[in-house]
């Protein structure tokens, strides 16, 4: 076993990145040397003898366990987007911006035979997901630090699928038309709906097809002894235009 692995007990979860150090949990300090002679499924125990689950860290877990620089995209607007443009697994797609890197690893991690180009303009957000995309394991990042407007300019009409969540997302647009491939598709996130609207329009302008724009709500439930109902938390994250080039 090698790391990284998740200690797991009922809803606390802990990442570990080396078999070296104390954790400290609130359950008590856990050696994580120990984890050297273990496998998945045995338990750790903690110096009050309180026991934690060794499992693999798996691509479900990302949004719970990588770093956070920028606001990341939540797992159910990514799934959104990898569904409704068809995502193969030997596509060439272009991220901008990167943020923590929570899209990008996604979609690196569901496109295995292809690749992805993530531009940050920010570097010291691009460290953060260059960390996340380590964590992962993921190899088929390319990351470019700089304003994602003037990157594009360097690419010809090669891309499957571009994807915007970042502010200028209204003058990428025809930017992106044009490395796009014939057939590619456009998915731009944003925040607010009067944005998501603009962006709706701009790529009607440019004449990209089979335009749609939603919202996806995910809605928990409170499962208790006395009943269950819908959670009380917040739902919205954002709007998710898509287009197509054809
Ligand atoms: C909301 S975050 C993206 C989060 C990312 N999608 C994720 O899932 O982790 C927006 C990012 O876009 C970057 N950004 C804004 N304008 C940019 C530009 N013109 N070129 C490159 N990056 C830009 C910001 O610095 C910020 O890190």
């Amino acid at each position: 076993m090698k790391p990284p692995v998740v200690l797991s007990r009922g809803k606390n979860s802990f990442l570990v990145e080396n078999f070296e150090g104390k954790l400290h949990t609130h359950h008590g300090v856990i050696d994580l040397t120990e984890l050297r002679n273990k496998s998945f499924g045995d338990t750790i125990r903690t110096h009050l003898g309180v026991e934690y689950r060794i499992v693999p860290f798996n691509p479900s877990e990302f949004f719970k366990h990588f770093r956070r620089g920028a606001t990341p995209l939540m797992p159910k607007d990514i799934g959104a987007i990898i569904t409704y443009t068809g995502l193969s697994p030997d596509s060439l797609i272009f991220d901008a911006g990167t943020g923590s890197g929570m899209l990008a690893a996604y979609l690196a991690y569901f496109n295995k035979f292809g690749e992805v180009i993530t531009v940050e303009k920010r570097e010291e957000f691009a460290k953060i997901a260059r960390k996340n995309f380590k964590l992962a394991g993921l190899k088929n990042v390319h990351q470019i630090i700089g304003d994602a407007l003037t990157v594009a300019d360097g690419f010809k009409k090669e891309f499957d699928l571009v994807v915007l969540d970042m502010k200028d997302d209204i003058a990428f647009v025809p930017k992106a038309k044009q490395i796009l491939k014939l057939g590619g598709y456009l998915a731009v996130y944003n925040p607010y709906i009067e944005a998501a609207r603009s962006v709706y329009e701009v790529m009607g302008k440019n004449e990209f097809r089979e335009l749609e724009a939603f919202e996806i709500l995910r809605v928990d439930l409170d499962i208790k002894r006395v009943g269950t109902r819908t959670s009380t938390g917040v739902w919205h994250t954002g709007y998710i235009v898509i287009g197509r080039k054809y």
